[in-house]
């Protein structure tokens, strides 16, 4: 049906309208029933459906409809599997249609800055182009049943120490390039009926006010076209708000903000069309969902069960293995660890699903007469070591032909609301760990939690399984992965580095209270730890396989990349093993051209394939000027200067397998306003300039020669040392300085050659 928007707001009292951009409840928007507007109903969000049907709040405490848990953005992004996002994404989409949800609250795209942050397990990855691309499948999938998706907390929001109020102070490169990418690759691919803008402030400036933020990047560069929403209690200055592109305010503040924007445009202080603006929409994806109902929707919980153990064994990622995994079902093996039978599968706070049921890892071996034996040996929910359970995990490990941990975090040190104080597991369960070790070579550990741990026993583990907060299923998935029933194919999504310090944010983190400065730029994540060469536990992107892969005829293209249009590159992938499996094949980009700032490599490319044993397929990725660039600050545009960029392609970060090279010209040309202030490297370095510098760099060149004691013949020598030493810091000469060399004819005309290089510039 098609809705006059425009005709239904033409017919609305101002009333109405400032009272469509704010909740009814907690979770309602506001009806008018006299135009037929209903009053539907969003819901957290993202891994499954929190519908609070009475009693609510935001944190996640309040009861909730039974519902199915799936595995966390944590472990989803580790699958680098955008077909398994969209399925999931088709799964919500449908239990939100039988459940009447007309939004769900998801996903969470926020970059993980520091392993502390309290909310990692929600969010996607260190990675802005895999989190865009991950969030972009799970959108459409979503929405492919009517149903909007939030899209937050836009943006800059990576912590959860005072989250409500501190300010997150970065430059507009490290933002354009870490910490929006994965907004902007969602926005421009899936285009998410919503976006939820955080609580935080950016440079001094709430987001839920930041007209930078929500007008000209989000709807003028992006196209937007959806509503903006806030977080929950995000609103700041109501008005403001509006005037910065905010439609709706959530969830609502019992009329207050309503009538502040009644007031502002009757007082005419609020341009009443922009309200209008914000009314249509909301109304938009308010009638995309009440004119788009799916009768035909169920909310199937056993058959959803299914899908959320099958999703979570493509997402654990088997960080070591000495060969003891897979394990075979008739080898004594005993399990410590509560975790066995409680695992941890979620996070706390507003994400908290009321799971329809949960399996346990034991169950599932007992289901199928594994030959497994039990030792509780510590408690899932707290640190607290007890000595007659480590003496019998001890034992009982001694006795097995393996032992098999399952350690994590408990629920208190990891969820929403606060930060984590360090990377450690409970001292109990590092112990428990260690001295089982001592007694059995064929030690297994099994990780749940929802963000990097330090693990200062990884060398001496036979295998390290790390499910992540796996959801209701994981421990069915644990079980089919131990045992081999499925091979392990998940991918780090993050850096696990050896120790907290080593991470790049370690000294701006979570900042004073008031401030956070993102003082280490784009070097997030791998792009710090590659850049520095500095060793990691666990490099991004790793995950091993029972299978092995092999790289092999890597074919770059031939023709120059441009500005516009793409390359293709392609590589043969082989399972060289005798289990079937699945390889992530990466490829990563590298600025070759000596530019400044630019992290040694970036991820540009990802793909999952299934290969049987013996099979080879070709991967082919598509390369555009993009794929190449950095966010130039002077252009206020994407940049890569012409010259060569390296492609590297293979199994993880820190496991390139073949590299090739690509040529690329741009016409883009960074902006150069010559000043006192500007080198001749600078002028010799631009095409423009150059040429009118080259006469006076020869000259000023046998100046400075005979000043320095040597004769200008033999130093106008171009392949002489001294000929090189001294272009090499001339180079660095401003021209405010060339007065004191060039002598003082040179020096009076200083300013005139300014205003003619200004003039060949087009600077006016
Ligand atoms: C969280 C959001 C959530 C909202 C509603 C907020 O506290 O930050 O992610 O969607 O509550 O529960």
């Amino acid at each position: 049906m098609e809705r006059d928007i425009k005709k239904i707001i033409s017919e609305m009292t101002l009333e109405e309208k400032a009272g469509m951009c704010s909740g009814e409840d907690f979770w309602h928007l506001k009806a008018v029933e006299r135009l037929g507007i209903p009053a539907v109903m969003v819901s957290d969000g993202p891994h499954g459906l929190r519908k609070q049907p009475e009693s609510a709040d935001h944190l996640g405490i309040g009861e909730s409809i039974v519902a199915v848990c799936f595995p966390a953005a944590c472990a989803t992004a580790s699958s680098f599997d955008t077909e398994l996002m969209n399925e999931m994404g088709k799964t919500l989409g449908e239990e939100c249609q039988a459940e009447d949800l007309s939004v769900l609250l998801g996903p969470a795209v926020n970059i993980k800055r520091s392993p502390l942050c309290g909310r990692n397990f929600e969010y996607l990855s260190e990675d802005p182009y895999l989190a865009g691309k991950m969030a972009a499948a799970y959108i459409k999938g979503v929405q492919s049943w009517d149903v909007g998706t939030s899209m937050k907390h836009y943006a800059a929001n990576n912590q959860e120490f005072n989250r409500m109020s501190c300010s997150s102070n970065l430059s507009e490169r490290t933002f354009r390039e870490i910490y929006l990418p994965a907004f902007e690759t969602a926005v421009k691919e899936a285009q998410p009926k919503t976006i939820m803008c955080s609580y935080n402030k950016i440079n001094g400036t709430y987001a839920s006010e930041n007209r930078h933020l929500l007008t000209e990047i989000l709807r003028d560069e992006w196209g937007f076209e959806g509503y903006v929403m806030t977080d929950w209690g995000a609103v700041a200055d109501r008005v403001k708000g509006i005037v910065a592109g905010l439609d709706l305010e959530m969830p609502g503040s019992g009329g207050v903000n309503d009538a502040k924007i009644v007031a502002a445009v009757k007082d005419g202080n609020l341009d009443e069309s922009l309200l209008d603006k914000a009314v249509e929409n909301i109304l938009k994806v308010v009638f995309s969902y009440a004119d788009n109902r799916h009768p035909e929707a169920v909310f199937d919980r056993d058959a959803d069960h299914e899908k959320a153990v099958a999703i979570e064994t493509e997402c654990a990622v088997l960080l070591e293995n000495n060969g003891v995994l897979p394990l075979s079902g008739d080898k004594k093996i005993v399990y410590i660890g509560e975790y066995a039978e409680k695992p941890r599968y979620q996070g706390g706070g507003s994400s908290h699903i009321n799971a329809s049921k949960v399996s346990s890892a034991l169950e599932s071996a007992k289901s199928k007469g594994r030959a497994v034996s039990y030792v509780k040996g510590f408690p899932a929910d707290k640190d607290e070591e007890n000595e007659a359970e480590l003496l019998a995990a001890v034992n009982a490990a001694k006795e097995a032909e393996a032992a098999v941990i399952f350690a994590g975090l408990p629920d208190v040190i990891e969820s929403e609301g606060y930060d984590r104080k360090d990377m450690k597991l409970p001292a109990c369960q590092n112990k428990l760990i260690e001295e089982v070790l001592k007694v059995q070579p064929n030690t297994v550990v099994v990780l749940h939690n929802g963000s990097p741990i330090e693990a200062p026993w990884a060398d001496k583990a036979a295998a390290v399984l790390e499910m992540y907060l796996g959801g209701q299923g994981v421990g069915e998935a644990a079980d089919r992965l131990l045992y081999g029933e499925v091979n392990p194919s998940g991918r780090l999504a993050e850096t696990f580095p050896v120790k907290l310090e080593d991470n790049p944010s370690y000294l701006n983190f979570p900042g004073d209270g008031l401030n956070v400065d993102y003082a280490e730029g784009v070097y997030v994540g791998y792009r710090y730890y590659d850049t520095k060469k500095m060793p990691v536990r666990w490099a991004f992107g790793h995950g091993l396989s029972y299978t092995t892969y092999e790289y092999s005829n890597l074919k770059m293209p031939s023709e120059i990349l441009g500005d516009e249009g793409s390359v293709k590159v392609s590589v043969d992938v082989k399972n060289t093993g005798s289990l079937a499996g699945k390889e992530v094949v990466q490829l990563y980009v590298s600025d070759k051209n000596g530019t400044a700032g630019r992290p040694v490599k970036e991820l540009k490319g990802f793909s999952k394939v299934a290969l049987a044993p013996g099979e080879t397929k070709t991967v082919e990725f598509t390369l555009t000027a993009r794929e190449l660039s950095f966010y130039h600050e002077g252009l206020s545009d994407w940049y890569a200067p012409s010259g060569t960029y390296e492609v590297l392609v293979g199994h993880a970060s820190d496991e390139i397998a073949l590299k090739g090279e690509l040529s690329f010209q741009t016409a883009k040309r960074p902006p150069l306003y010559v000043s006192g202030s500007t080198t001749l490297g600078e002028l010799m370095a631009h095409p423009v300039t150059a040429p009118i510098v080259g006469q006076m760099m020869q000259s000023m060149q046998e100046k400075m020669g005979s000043m320095m004691g040597g004769g200008a013949e033999e130093n106008a020598n171009p392949l002489g040392t001294d000929a090189a030493m001294m272009e090499a810091m001339m180079k660095g000469m401003p021209l405010k300085s060339l007065a004191s060399f060039a002598g003082a004819e040179a020096a009076a005309q200083i300013e005139q050659m300014m205003s003619a290089l200004n003039q060949a510039l087009g600077n006016v």
